[in-house]
């Protein structure tokens, strides 16, 4: 390892099928009005939110509710959210759902006390929050995007056609504490699941295809990527099947809390493509990742030939023996793709949505990143979104 870091992760994490009881442990640290932050009516039909309403109701809180945030959260709603929590003074905002209502928790929390506008301030500048943040507790109900522990927090501005997400610098802005209870993963339509398993896996590829060093990280990376690959195998054969769906919860957390990115770079042009899809399409955010991940590694192997040789050897078990490297890395990336089909997973843009005459501007809604072995160009986007179609 070559790179200096601070590391830091405040986040609490209660895990398991009896966590739900240690929100009594929470609440008490928190003062009386609390907003209960949910999606679109999923916790109501399987009975979360009637536990989470009866926790609060034990510990005494003055709770007022942001219902129906969607998937890919909206910056309208963002502004509703803000001030819901502003008239009732909220102490905690308390998310229960998927990265899409952690997110949202995240973005309410920093601009609640904040009177510039959300949008300019954290999504086109990035600036960081100097208004004071109200604190989010999350109770995790999909697994995938490691919302429960980190400080991204990501936006749509459909006016704009603008998908974006702020990790924000300072670890305040983590989630205070997470519930996570694979049970509550069980209930999730086949096609969530397997979005969010292809999320975990391209947050470390994210962190893992970038860099030259020697870095312990990278180790790390593969042990989850391998763990990934082993469990949704057992999830999408026997969704209800707890000890794989527990490991896929436990490994989306690690997989994206910031550990597996210390001293070294990272790429994220994957994400930032699957954005540019979402900002257009509204697609299920894992599935626009899936949709472009082949046409872009394929783009990059060139550049970051011995990483890709490194991942067929020990993500994917590829025979070695008297292949070139250009050869060995193919074959990484034909078992990846295999996987990908086994799992079901979305292939194309165009099955999300997107069409030819988007092209251009999708690459223009592309956020261009340098942590990668290439600095795609407009044109070599087009040409991976052209792949991708
Ligand atoms: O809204 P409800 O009715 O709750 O339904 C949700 C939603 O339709 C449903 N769902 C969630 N838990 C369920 C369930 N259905 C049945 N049973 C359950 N237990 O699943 C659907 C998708 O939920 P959502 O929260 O949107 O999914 P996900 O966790 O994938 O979050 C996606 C958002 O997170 C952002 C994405 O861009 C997207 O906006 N990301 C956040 C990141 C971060 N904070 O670091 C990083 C990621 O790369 C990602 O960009
Ligand atoms: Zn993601």
């Amino acid at each position: 390892m070559l790179g200096n870091f601070t590391y830091c992760n405040p986040t609490k994490l209660y895990f398991g099928d009896e966590s739900l009881q240690y929100l009594n442990t929470e609440l008490p640290k928190y003062g009386k009005n609390v907003v209960l932050i949910y999606g679109g009516g999923s916790i109501k039909k399987n009975g979360i939110y009637d536990e989470v309403v009866e926790i609060l109701k034990t510990n005494g809180k003055n709770v007022a509710e942001i219902s129906g945030v969607m998937p890919n959260p909206t910056l309208e709603k963002l502004y509703e959210g803000v001030e819901t929590a502003r008239n009732h003074h909220a102490d905690l905002l308390l998310a229960v759902g998927g990265g899409s209502v952690c997110d949202y928790a995240k973005a309410v929390s920093v601009s609640v006390n904040c009177d510039e506008d959300p949008w300019e301030k954290y999504y086109l500048k990035f600036e960081e929050p100097d208004c004071g943040i109200v604190p989010v507790g999350c109770v995790l109900t999909m697994v995938g995007t490691g919302s429960e522990m980190n400080a991204g927090a990501v936006i749509t501005n459909h006016e704009t056609k603008m998908k974006i997400g702020h990790v924000f610098a300072d670890e305040n802005i983590m989630p205070r504490f997470s519930i996570l209870n694979p049970k509550y993963t069980l209930t999730l339509p086949h096609y969530q699941m397997v979005s969010g398993i292809y999320d975990i896996f391209n947050h470390i590829c994210e962190q893992y295809f970038s860099g030259e060093d020697d870095n312990t990280s990278d180790y790390i990376s593969e042990g989850l990527m391998r763990s990934v690959i082993h469990s949704s195998r057992i999830a999408n054969k026997d969704p209800q099947n707890y000890e794989a769906r527990s490991n896929l919860m436990w490994t989306a957390t690690w997989a994206l809390n910031t550990l597996v990115a210390k001293a070294k770079s990272t790429d994220w042009m994957v994400h930032m493509l699957g954005q540019a899809v979402g900002a257009y399409t509204d697609a299920t955010h894992g599935m626009t990742l899936a949709a472009v991940s082949l046409p872009y590694y394929r783009f990059i192997m060139p550049y970051g030939l011995a990483k890709f040789v490194r991942f067929a050897k020990n993500v994917w078990d590829v025979d070695i023996a008297g292949k070139t490297d250009e050869q060995i890395a193919e074959e990484g990336l034909a078992a990846m793709e295999s996987w990908m089909k086994e799992l079901g997973l979305v292939m194309n843009i165009t099955e999300l949505g997107a069409k030819e005459e988007m092209l251009e501007g999708l690459a223009e809604s592309t956020l261009i990143l340098d942590g990668g072995y290439r600095v795609p160009q407009h044109d070599e986007i087009i040409g991976i979104f052209r792949s991708s179609l």
